[in-house]
């Protein structure tokens, strides 16, 4: 706390020079070392300096204490905090040379100051290199000296969690209380955060709860439990989750009801997701947005349901909440899985700038009608409104019209084996194409999915640009003209690509 009030009054040098003094006094009864000129230093790190050092350091790292001392002291570097870093980065997972240089640091260097930036480093390598005991002593030590700052908090938690101290990680926030870094709420919540994105969410729930007693957990802490137990897929912690903090008369905020109804259809517990936004519209109505919409839109269109998603979106409009790309797309979606293209072209129509996922709802929706030729229409279509194909747009394509397993064609020039498994060996893809051929011949047509989205990989390059241009030449000349425009712009695609990569390289 004092750091911060202070860096903000005086010039960060004048603070940092300040703390180093202050070290310095300190230690006046040690030996002046003939390297103490260079503890305020900010030399750039010679690289010849730090690569003897960190040889020293690997090489030496079982001997004697007074020898590793006397070999680093030869090679006369300037220490700075740079140059403690980089040697950290040298060694990301060995906490002992790290540390025996963290210790010559301090004896031979005493007015070098090690700050919360080289402290973290240290730490976390200590605590990834799995030394608990050390990682236990190194987090108090900097709690003494006051450079305990929110990044150790995420090392301690996430640490002590990983390896299922849960008693320590407790009793973390009780030492860092008593060395001045006050129990808070807002630091309980960054830590939960950090733990449920790691999948940790029951060793997070378990600090919540045993905090409670010196930090009440709020909303913010509850939600990222809900969150972290969707995740997981454990929707009964979750719902216990949410029944406790509403009990506690919080209210979950609308990203954790969103991700509560996903997780709920996502494992097809349909009735449970609906209750919740029936809940939702009955008891919270004026903070539905269109996040929650979206989910059950999608969700309606998907199955089916399309006269249930149209009631959706005129409550939406009815509210003056207008339907973005990705709702729309789902409407579209739907609409064509129940045969209604008319209707759902005339969606299309309507919108005035229609972004990817509409024609990706459209391309999508045609296919499962096994509309080939008509997904292609879209594909021109978009690519004239200006809105370019991605690697989604060609996979989806290709399988709608050579299917997922792959077809053969009537025409050996251009049927499947020649183009894709041929491909594949042009490409020193051999082994890949030998064993799909293998495939082929021992179960018959029956072969596993192809793969196009590694096929497409193979000729993301200058080789394909020629592949596909001859590759679509073969194809119109037999009149699949349709397959010939989507390989053909994929290659030029990938030919502009190309010519922009070595611009880039030439100078
Ligand atoms: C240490 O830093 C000083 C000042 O920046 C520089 O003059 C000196 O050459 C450096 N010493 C070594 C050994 O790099
Ligand atoms: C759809 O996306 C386009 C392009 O990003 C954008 O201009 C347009 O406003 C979006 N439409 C809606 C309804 O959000």
């Amino acid at each position: 706390m004092l750091a911060r009030r202070l860096s903000l009054t005086i010039p960060l040098t004048t603070f940092l020079h300040a703390q180093s003094q202050h070290v310095c006094l300190l230690t006046t009864t040690e030996p002046n070392h003939p390297q103490l000129t260079s503890c305020t230093n900010r030399a750039p790190v010679d690289p010849g300096h730090l690569v003897r050092v960190c040889t020293i350091l690997y090489q030496q790292q079982y001997s004697p204490e007074s020898r590793l001392h006397s070999s680093l002291s030869s090679c006369n570097f300037n220490l700075t905090r740079e140059f403690f870093l980089q040697i950290c980065n040298n060694f990301p997972l060995s906490w002992r040379p790290v540390y025996l240089f963290f210790q010559y640091t301090q004896k031979a260097q005493p007015c070098f100051a090690h700050n919360s930036i080289t402290f973290n480093r240290m730490v976390d390598i200590i605590g990834k290199s799995r030394n608990i005991d050390l990682f236990w002593e190194t987090l108090q030590e900097m709690g003494r000296r006051r450079l305990v700052n929110d990044k150790t908090f995420k090392i301690a938690l996430m640490t002590l969690a990983e390896v299922r101290e849960l008693k320590k990680m407790v009793n973390f926030f009780h030492i860092m209380n008593d060395c001045g870094c006050e129990y808070s709420l807002e630091m309980l919540n960054k830590v939960v955060k950090t733990l449920c994105q790691r999948k940790l969410v029951v060793e997070a729930k378990y600090l919540i709860l045993k905090l409670s007693e010196w930090i009440k957990p709020n909303e913010i802490a509850y939600g990222w439990l809900i969150k972290g137990y969707c995740d997981v897929g454990d929707l009964i912690e979750a719902s216990k989750i949410w029944n406790l903090m509403t009990d506690e008369g919080f209210e979950p905020s609308i990203d954790v009801v969103d991700k509560m109804i996903e997780t709920f259809f996502k494992i097809n517990k349909d009735d449970e997701a609906m209750k919740v936004f029936q809940m939702m519209r009955v008891k919270r109505m004026d903070d539905l947005g269109l996040s929650t919409y979206r989910i059950v839109i999608d969700w309606m269109c998907k199955r089916g349901k399309i006269s249930q998603a149209y009631t959706m979106l005129e409550e939406m409009f009815k509210r003056g909440i207008e339907a973005d790309n990705l709702t729309l797309s789902s409407i579209i979606y739907g609409l064509l899985a129940r045969g209604r293209l008319r209707e759902a072209y005339k969606v299309v129509e309507e919108i005035e700038k229609p972004d990817i996922s509409l024609y990706h709802g459209l391309i999508k929706g045609l296919l499962r009608l096994r509309r080939a030729r008509e997904a292609t229409q879209v594909f021109r279509e978009m690519i004239k409104r200006g809105c370019e194909p991605t690697m989604h747009t060609y996979i989806m394509l290709l399988q709608g019209h050579l299917g997922k397993r792959g077809r053969k064609g009537p025409d050996p020039l251009v049927n499947f084996d020649t183009i894709f498994v041929g491909g594949l060996v042009k490409a020193g893809k051999s082994l890949d194409a030998a064993k799909y051929v293998e495939r082929v011949m021992n179960r018959g047509v029956e072969v596993p999915r192809f793969d196009y989205n590694k096929f497409l990989h193979y000729y993301s390059n200058e080789e394909g640009v020629v592949m596909f241009e001859e590759v679509g030449k073969k194809l119109r000349e037999v009149g699949l003209a349709d397959l010939a425009d989507i390989f053909q712009r994929y290659g030029k695609k990938m030919a502009t690509r190309e010519r922009r990569r070595n611009r880039a390289i030439e100078p």
